[in-house]
């Protein structure tokens, strides 16, 4: 069973309970997939496409707000992203959710988390850090 585990862990806790949250969207849309449960699996795809879309908007808000200096390309990565989920979940009303699907998302999420999430998290606590005066 896909779930998050604390390797994933950013270190920032309203970061990891997003994480979290995409990845009991994403046991959703594994259990639809197993259990080929059609109208299960668009229910859980778009919900996933919405929480995501949710989730890169704080993201992006974020690093823009302390500054990061990798911002585009970030942004980028998402938009691809978004991109795609949003031609999967169109395929998902005419065909089930595949194990394929499930472990292409699996894959690029565990992959931007704890490569692409995890370089700005320190730009966050620079910018929590107290000043030294
Ligand atoms: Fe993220
Ligand atoms: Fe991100």
């Amino acid at each position: 069973m896909i779930k998050w585990t604390p390797a994933l862990s950013t270190g920032v806790a309203s970061l990891d309970e997003q994480h979290q949250q995409i990845f009991q969207w994403l046991t959703e849309l594994e259990n639809a997939a197993l259990e080929e449960r059609t109208l299960f699996g668009v229910y859980a795809i778009t919900r996933l496409n919405r929480y995501m879309r949710e989730h890169f908007s704080e993201e992006e808000a974020m690093m823009k707000s302390v500054g990061y200096p990798d911002l585009a390309r970030h942004i980028l990565e998402h938009a691809e992203f978004r991109a795609k989920l949003g031609e999967l979940q169109i395929k998902s009303i005419s065909e089930d959710i595949s194990m394929d699907t499930v472990k292409f998302l699996q894959v690029w999420l565990t992959k931007h988390i704890t490569k692409t999430d995890m370089a700005y998290v320190p730009y966050l606590n620079l910018e929590k850090a107290p000043e030294i005066s």
